[in-house]
């Protein structure tokens, strides 16, 4: 176990790189499966989601690799997959390993996938994936605790999705990819990381369109060949680095992102007083004095992330004013709520909705990590609180951040890491 030890109060300067996003390369290392030959990811970030993914990658039959000199390539050889089944222990670790149930399903006619429980911010059921893949002809089963698909080869039809599930839309999509015939979907994720799917996918021979706005069209292909692909920045790392700027009162430069991914949070910063100056592929934040208090209601992309929620209240504990938090994706995605208030937060909760009355200071408490982006709004908090604040429970962090404590260390944070 490890944890991170922060003293805080350091006002944060300088330049920090945004890494390749987690939640694109993981569907994309997905979609390999639906490949054939070799496949080059570049910008893929070093953290321990992507190491899950690869992990399952191995245990299917995948060959993947990483040149010593470069963690953030990897390489893979698609052939034949010797297994079909993404098993519980990985599953467990990570929800979003269901993505290869499409591809595999797409590919070999027939996948096993350790069904996911319930997580630490909601239920996250997967009976859209199901529903769709069902549609296109799939059968499925419930057996001991696996979903069982199976289907000669899928068919293109029309979904129309009751929400823009990410992860369904991406099931879908690879699904389709090899379908025969064509796919409509209806009331699709828009999300970037979407985008850059369908990016690889396409680059690989397939032939998807729409990606990125509310109807995503497939036409299905016999085969997909292995490519090269550099994975698009993270938005929601660049985020938090820029909400550290904001909360320290400091001016920090996020170098390697895409601004326009960030509409929402960077408009949101904005209203709360800070300057932003952005680039192709940069933005700059910097603090005026006190937040003012600016009130978000978390939606699917382009609205604004449920993936920076938790940074903004954080952000928000120390604005001049009260400010309403409304989470509309996830049921239950407050639990730093409890966390950031034994650093002397005034948060209340009720259902979705967290109503932060800002404080002067933060006091530095020891606190613990319970999700990625949970674990992100804590360090935001104990950067700027008063005193030492300890974060435990840092793995759910190190999945989702590439080394954070090393990034934030340059632009001034007294920030290190202790074995426990
Ligand atoms: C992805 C992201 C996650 C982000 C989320 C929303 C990855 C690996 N993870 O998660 O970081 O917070 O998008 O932007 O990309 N739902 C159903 N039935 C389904 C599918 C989803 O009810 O079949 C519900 C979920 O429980 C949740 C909401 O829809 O309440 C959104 O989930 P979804 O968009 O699918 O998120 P993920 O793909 O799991």
């Amino acid at each position: 176990m490890e944890n991170l030890i922060i003293k805080g109060g350091k006002r944060l300067s300088g330049t920090v790189l945004t890494s390749g996003a987690k939640n694109a390369a993981l569907p994309i290392l997905a979609a390999t499966i639906l490949t054939e030959g070799k496949t080059r990811l570049l910008n893929v970030p070093d953290v321990v989601d992507i190491d899950s993914m690869c992990k399952l990658l191995s245990n299917l039959g995948v060959a993947v690799s990483s040149p010593d000199s470069d963690r953030h390539t990897i390489e893979l050889n698609i052939g034949h997959l010797s297994r079909l089944e993404a098993p519980y222990d990985l599953v467990r670790k990570m929800r979003a390993s269901v993505i290869v149930l499409g591809p595999m399903l797409a590919k070999y006619g027939h996948a096993r996938v350790s069904m996911p429980g319930g997580c630490a911010i909601g239920e996250r059921p997967i009976n859209m994936h199901l529903a769709a893949l069902a549609k296109m002809g799939a059968s499925i089963e419930i057996d001991h605790g696996y979903v069982e698909a199976t289907a000669k080869r899928l068919v293109g039809t029309s979904i129309n999705l009751d929400y823009p599930t990410v992860g369904g839309t991406e099931n879908i999509i690879c699904a389709a990819a090899l379908a025969r015939g064509t796919t409509v979907i209806d009331n699709a994720a828009r999300e970037p990381e979407i985008v850059d799917l369908a990016d690889f996918l396409n680059k690989a021979g397939a032939k998807v369109s729409g990606a990125g706005t509310h109807q995503v069209i497939v036409d299905g292909v016999d085969t997909l060949s292995g490519v090269e692909h550099s994975i698009i920045p993270d938005r929601i790392e660049a985020g938090t680095y820029a909400l550290a700027a904001a909360i320290t009162g400091g001016e920090v430069t996020v170098s390697g992102c895409n601004p326009n991914h960030l509409g929402a949070p960077l408009e949101k910063l904005l209203e709360a007083g800070c300057e932003i100056a952005t680039s192709r592929d940069s933005l700059t934040v910097k603090a005026t004095g006190r937040a003012r208090p600016v009130s978000i209601t978390t939606q699917p992309y382009p609205g604004y992330p449920t993936d920076l929620q938790a940074q903004w209240l954080a952000f928000m504990t120390l604005a001049d004013g009260s400010s309403i938090i409304k989470e509309t994706v996830f049921e239950r995605r407050f639990t730093h709520v409890q966390e950031l208030r034994r650093m002397g937060a005034k948060i209340t909760v009720d259902g979705d909705t967290a109503v932060v009355t800002g404080v002067e200071r933060l006091q530095g408490a020891p606190v613990m990590c319970t999700d990625i982006r949970a674990s992100a709004s804590l360090i935001l908090a104990g950067l700027a609180a008063e005193n030492s604040t300890v974060i435990s429970r840092v793995y759910h962090l190190d999945r989702g951040y590439e080394r954070i404590e090393e990034k934030l260390r340059p632009l001034g944070a007294e920030i290190s890491r202790e074995q426990v």
